[in-house]
């Protein structure tokens, strides 16, 4: 029996900070973050909303589409960096604000590709009978873990949730075709956020050397991010035997304009196949996929019938991707 999406929903915070903005704060240009990176603006949320209620606006719309209600489902996982705690999880704190029963219900951190991974453990347990309903939800505050002084990183990213109801498909030509995930930990030092876990606990010392914000050595992760994301949608294009002339649409993780770019011509599509929010999100980490695919399903552009694969790349390193035949 295969899984598939029954329901998508999404949400961004109404704040909206511009590449204007960001001149005021930081030796930086609109032109310059426009042409390097794709994006115009961003969302970032309130100092006073957590992670956890972005993702539960993006999870009662799933919901909502899919018909089935909070009590139907048999298991929630988050995929996020920015919990709002350590501990507890953020899904058991949206079990509790959605009014779930009491299911399993836990956090993973898989970086940008936290989507995918989540759709991925989620087909899993339905193909095995522990679950017949999975609500996984990807959500990112990355603007709280934000060094603000850092050009190259501040421009990047933003806030965000997105979220999927998967279930039992149809029949089995619809749903999820095929699964690919990868990981390396030895590139690990690339992207990361250094203090607040065991190795480097908070000090006076790690807050005034601004670790516990985002790090990124940006050009290395582009050259893996292309190569991996290109490895990812080959390997999920092979496992489902389906040639990439017959690939309706590409919803990729959106991190930078120039890798959606490069990755649509390997695949041979033309943009106007490829789901593309960075424009208006920036970089919303594990949750940019779900907001994207959201969007495209909402809008009628991903229709019935219709191939779609999704393709991240993130922090770990992580890659990975999942093709459907849209139900
Ligand atoms: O989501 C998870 C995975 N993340 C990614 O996939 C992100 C991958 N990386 C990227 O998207 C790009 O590497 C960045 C957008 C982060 C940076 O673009 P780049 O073309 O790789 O720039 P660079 O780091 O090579 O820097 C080029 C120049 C440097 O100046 P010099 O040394 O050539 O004088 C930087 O200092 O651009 C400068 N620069 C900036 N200039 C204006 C870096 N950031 C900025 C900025 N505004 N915000």
């Amino acid at each position: 029996m295969r899984s598939a999406i029954l329901g998508t929903g999404s949400y961004v915070p109404e704040k909206v900070l511009t590449n204007f903005d960001l001149e005021k704060m930081v030796d930086t240009s609109d032109e310059w973050i426009r042409t390097r990176t794709g994006i115009v603006e961003r969302r970032m949320a309130d100092k006073d909303t957590p992670s956890s209620e972005l993702a539960l606006r993006a999870a009662k719309k799933a919901l909502q589409m899919s018909n089935l209600t909070a009590q139907d489902m048999d298991a929630i996982l988050v995929a996020t960096v920015t919990p709002d705690h350590m501990f507890p999880s953020t899904a058991c704190l949206l079990q509790h604000k959605l009014g779930a029963r009491k299911v399993m219900s836990y956090d993973f951190s898989a970086g940008c590709t936290g989507f995918i991974y989540g759709l991925i453990q989620a087909d899993a347990m339905i193909r095995a009978g522990v679950a017949k309903y999975v609500l996984v939800v990807a959500v990112e505050e990355l603007t709280k873990i934000t060094n603000w002084t850092d050009r190259s990183t501040c421009v990047l990213f933003g806030d965000g949730a997105g979220a999927a109801v998967v279930g039992p498909a149809k029949d089995d030509e619809h749903g999820i075709l095929s699964t690919y995930a990868a990981a390396d930990g030895s590139l690990g030092d690339l992207l990361i956020l250094p203090a607040g876990g065991s190795a480097m606990p908070a000090s006076e010392e790690t807050v005034k050397k601004n670790l516990h914000t985002l790090h990124m050595a940006g050009n290395e992760v582009f050259k893996h991010a292309v190569r991996q994301m290109e490895e990812a949608a080959i390997k999920g294009l092979e496992l489902a035997g389906i040639d990439m002339k017959d690939l309706d649409w590409l919803v990729p993780h959106q991190a930078n304009i120039r890798i959606i770019d490069f990755l649509a011509r390997r695949l041979n599509l033309p943009m106007d196949r490829v789901v593309v929010t960075i424009d208006k999100y920036g970089n919303t980490s594990a949750s940019s996929i779900p907001i994207a695919l959201d969007e495209a399903v909402r809008d009628g552009r991903i229709k019935s019938d219709q191939t779609v694969l999704m393709v991240a790349f993130g922090a770990g390193f992580t890659w990975g991707s999942v093709l459907m035949r849209w139900q």
